[in-house]
C-alpha cells in the first residue's frame, strides 16, 4: 500500500478530436460503417412504415366511400350514389345488396337482381363479353339482363329505380319480373 501511495501518477494525455480513429487500431471505422448502415436501415424502415400507413388510409377511405354507397335510406330503398358516379355505358356491382346498377350508353338506369331466374344461382358480370353469366347452367344474359332462352325462363329481374335530386335510389323491397327487356324500363335523370 505504501508503494502505491508514493507512486507518481501521470495524467492521461487528452485525446485530440482530429486524431484519426483508425490509427488507434480500435475498429472504430467498422463501428462508423455499421452506424451508417443502421441509419440507412432505419430510414428505409421509417419510409416503409409511412407507405403502409398511407396505403391503409387510402384503403379505409375507399371502404367508407363504398359503405356510403349502398346505404339503406328508407323502406328498402338503397342510396346507390349520385347520377354522376355512374358514367353512361357502365355496370356497377353492389355485392352486399345483390344487384347491378347499369347505366346504358344513352344515360338510362336499370337495377338488375343478381339472382338467376332459373334456379337462383348468382350471376356474374363479364366485362369482356359485355354480358352477365350464370355459372350453374352456363346461361348468358345481355347488357340489359335479357336472356337467350331455355333453360332460363325470363330475363334477370329488376328493382325499381328512382332519381331524387341527382341521387340514384334503388327499391329492393320487391324484385320485378319481366318477359323481356324494353326501353321503357330505363329510368333517366
Ligand atoms: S341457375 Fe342459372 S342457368 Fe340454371
Amino acid at each position: 500500500m505504501e508503494a502505491i501511495r508514493n507512486q507518481k501518477l501521470t495524467p492521461l494525455a487528452p485525446q485530440k478530436d482530429s486524431e484519426p480513429l483508425a490509427d488507434k487500431g480500435c475498429g472504430c471505422q467498422e463501428n462508423s460503417a455499421a452506424k451508417e448502415v443502421s441509419r440507412r436501415t432505419f430510414l428505409k424502415l421509417g419510409l416503409g412504415t409511412l407507405g403502409v400507413i398511407a396505403a391503409l388510409e387510402i384503403g379505409a377511405a375507399s371502404w367508407l366511400f363504398l359503405q356510403a354507397r349502398g346505404q339503406e335510406v328508407q323502406g328498402g330503398k338503397v342510396l346507390a350514389g349520385s347520377v354522376d358516379d355512374f358514367p353512361p355505358g357502365s355496370v356497377t356491382e353492389f355485392k352486399e345488396r345483390a344487384f347491378f346498377l347499369i347505366r346504358d350508353p344513352e344515360g338510362g338506369f336499370l337495377a338488375i337482381y343478381r339472382r338467376c331466374p332459373h334456379l337462383g344461382c348468382t350471376v356474374n358480370w363479364q366485362p369482356d363479353g359485355n354480358s352477365f353469366h350464370c355459372p350453374c347452367h352456363s346461361a348468358d344474359f345481355d347488357f340489359y339482363g335479357d336472356c337467350e332462352g331455355p333453360p332460363v325462363p325470363r330475363p334477370l329481374d329488376l328493382f325499381a329505380v328512382t332519381i331524387d335530386e341527382s341521387r340514384v335510389l334503388v327499391d329492393m323491397s320487391q324484385p320485378q319480373q319481366r318477359d323481356q327487356f324494353s326501353p321503357a324500363q330505363l329510368i333517366y335523370a
